[in-house]
């Protein structure tokens, strides 16, 4: 049987010279689109996470900068001058969001262009030999490269990591449970962790269900993940990040032996938990959202599997473990405040006129003076991971070590 997937949604809209990106504070309940006309609306739009998922944030940051050029094609004196702004800008674009390395990868291929066409220009005294035209061109090119490979890169890593589980697992059926958002919205399209779930979903007959986490306090699962199973489809319940554990137990349980079996949630059992990342190091430590760590410390408990899904632009390995990715810490109103949409009847809504829902916060913790703890990642240690699938295959453990060779895998593949 195929189940088919029918979404085209998608974090971002490329039509050259025009960059857009919908608005991923507004979703799901407004599908506003935002022009994005330089590096500094692409800096902002990433920094007040209107754009937010690594590969997302580096493909906007690589075409930010794309489209400033081309917005701005006359205004350059010189090769040099060129150079020295596009050099300016990567650093400045840099500086939006510090944990996930896929900004820093783009923003790394960029300056690599920049660096050689320096060399270029101190070798002929005289011109470079490239037009400021050419190398404006190079710079778009490696933008629409990082768009149009993301997107193939997530499709592989959606078919791997479907044969994987279903290899683990043979007929019977199961669950999976996924954190934060990792689908087409965090992503150029398709998705990761959510593109192994949307593979599983078409392509095989045994994953029949879907959890997804809130993940508090940001809400990516709720407003994001609900919003593309929901647009796809996909069979899922929405769960609070605090009852994961509890799940996890029951579903793998005989009803009869819970304490209550109304308590049973009538679902096949959760067998793997399916997460995105931002940084993975070479021996396979991985920061994610936050709420990643202690997922994995329950799929270790109860012996279910717990995946990593990412393109190798993910990987960073000039980082030997986790211990130095740097970690955003995000304000503390974060935490202190929820925000969402007021619920109101249709009519209510209808006789308002305009037909824009309002979106509002709302305090959930006491006014006063105090702190908010809100780190927005976490890094969960390489022992807790059972796999880490890329575009180029699965990663798993050397039996005799128990280790990863991540950057032996990237070698050879
Ligand atoms: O703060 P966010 O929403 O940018 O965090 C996103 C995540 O942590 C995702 O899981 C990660 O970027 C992988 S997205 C394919």
């Amino acid at each position: 049987m195929e189940r088919k997937i029918t979404t085209s949604m998608s974090a971002l809209k490329w039509n050259r010279p025009n960059l857009e990106i919908i608005d991923q504070l507004l979703l799901p309940h407004e599908q506003v689109w935002l022009p994005i006309k330089n590096a500094e609306e692409a800096h902002k739009a990433i920094k007040t996470m209107q754009v937010r998922g690594a590969p997302a944030i580096g493909v906007v940051a690589g075409l930010g900068l794309a489209t400033d050029l081309l917005h701005k094609k006359d205004a350059f004196q010189n090769e040099k001058d060129l150079l020295e702004y596009i050099a300016e800008n990567t650093a400045y674009l840099r500086s939006a969001r510090p944990t996930a390395v896929n900004l820093f990868e783009a923003m790394d291929r960029m300056d690599k262009h920049v660096e050689t066409e320096h060399l270029r220009l101190k070798e002929s005294k005289e011109a470079s030999g490239n037009t400021l035209e050419t190398i404006i061109e190079t710079i778009v090119r490696e933008a629409e490269t990082l768009l149009e490979n993301d997107v193939l890169d997530n499709r592989a890593i959606g078919k791997y990591g479907a044969e994987y589980l279903v290899a683990r697992h043979g007929e019977s059926r199961f669950s999976v449970l996924t954190h934060c958002n990792t689908g087409s919205l965090a992503t150029a399209g398709y998705g990761t962790a959510l593109g192994i779930i949307r593979a599983l979903w078409e392509k095989t007959t045994q994953m029949d269900h879907v959890y997804c986490t809130e993940t508090r306090p940001y809400n990516q699962g709720s407003r994001l993940t609900a919003y593309e199973l929901h647009e796809e489809n996909i069979d899922f319940s929405l769960v609070c990040d605090s009852a994961v554990s509890w799940l996890i137990k029951t579903s793998n349980q005989p009803a009869k032996t819970i304490n209550n079996s109304l308590d049973k949630f009538d679902r096949s059992p959760v067998k793997a938990i399916i997460v995105g990342a931002d940084r993975v190091t070479a021996n396979g430590d991985t920061a994610n959202k936050v709420g990643t760590y202690q997922l994995a410390i329950v799929a270790k408990n109860f012996g279910v599997d717990f995946i990593v899904a990412v393109p190798s632009t993910t990987i960073d390995l000039s980082l030997d473990n986790g211990s130095s990715i740097p970690i955003e810490y995000r304000s503390g109103t974060e935490v202190t405040n929820v925000s969402g949409v007021v619920l109101e009847s249709a009519d209510q809504q209808q006789r308002k006129g305009n037909g824009i829902i309002e979106r509002s916060t709302v305090r959930v913790s006491p006014f006063g003076d105090f702190e908010a703890y809100n780190p927005s990642f976490d890094v969960t240690p390489c022992e807790l991971i059972t796999a880490i699938v890329t575009e180029k295959g699965v990663i798993t453990k050397d039996a005799s070590t128990g280790q990863f060779d991540v950057k032996g895998f990237l070698e050879k593949h």
